[in-house]
């Protein structure tokens, strides 16, 4: 089982980024648990960041020809207003699972809107870099409902 994380625009910038939003962690230890966390559920992983929205796109695009049954991902600000993003989503037959790490709900109100989270499986947010972890069981169980 292959997964596909994705972290979208400002990501890059966690650790230096609104510490008391985002937490004083990079994102390469994001990735480093996230990782630690594929190994012991047995899959397979690949994190990907950018802050460009076409790169997101075409990562998105060849996700099954690359060989990915599923995506995590944390669209950043783009979960609020890129058309394009959920289109990418749509127009593609795998599953995506959206992740926020603070709680999108109990901030400004232009946050609360979410134009991917329509179109993707589920919506966590709130939990910190443990939504990640959240996101990889519950993709897995989902993965697993869907074995013939
Ligand atoms: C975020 C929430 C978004 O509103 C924000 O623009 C981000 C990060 C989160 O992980 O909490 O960049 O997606």
């Amino acid at each position: 089982m292959k997964i596909l994380v994705i972290n979208g625009p400002n990501l890059n910038m966690l650790g230096k980024r609104e510490p008391g939003i985002y937490g004083s962690q990079s994102l390469k230890d994001l990735e480093n648990g996230i990782m630690e966390a594929s190994e012991k559920l047995g899959v397979e992983i690949k994190c990907f960041q950018s802050n460009y929205e076409g790169a997101l796109l075409d990562e998105i695009h060849q996700a099954a020809d690359n060989g990915f049954e599923g995506i995590i991902m944390n669209p950043g600000a783009f979960t609020h207003y890129s058309i394009a993003l959920r289109d990418a989503i749509s127009s593609i037959d795998l599953p995506v699972i959206e992740v926020h790490i603070s709680n999108v709900h109990a901030r400004e109100e232009f946050r609360k809107h979410s134009v991917t989270a329509p179109v993707s499986i589920g919506q966590i947010s709130g939990f910190g870099f443990y939504g990640y972890e959240m996101a990889l069981h519950a993709m897995k169980e989902y993965l697993k409902g869907r074995e013939v």
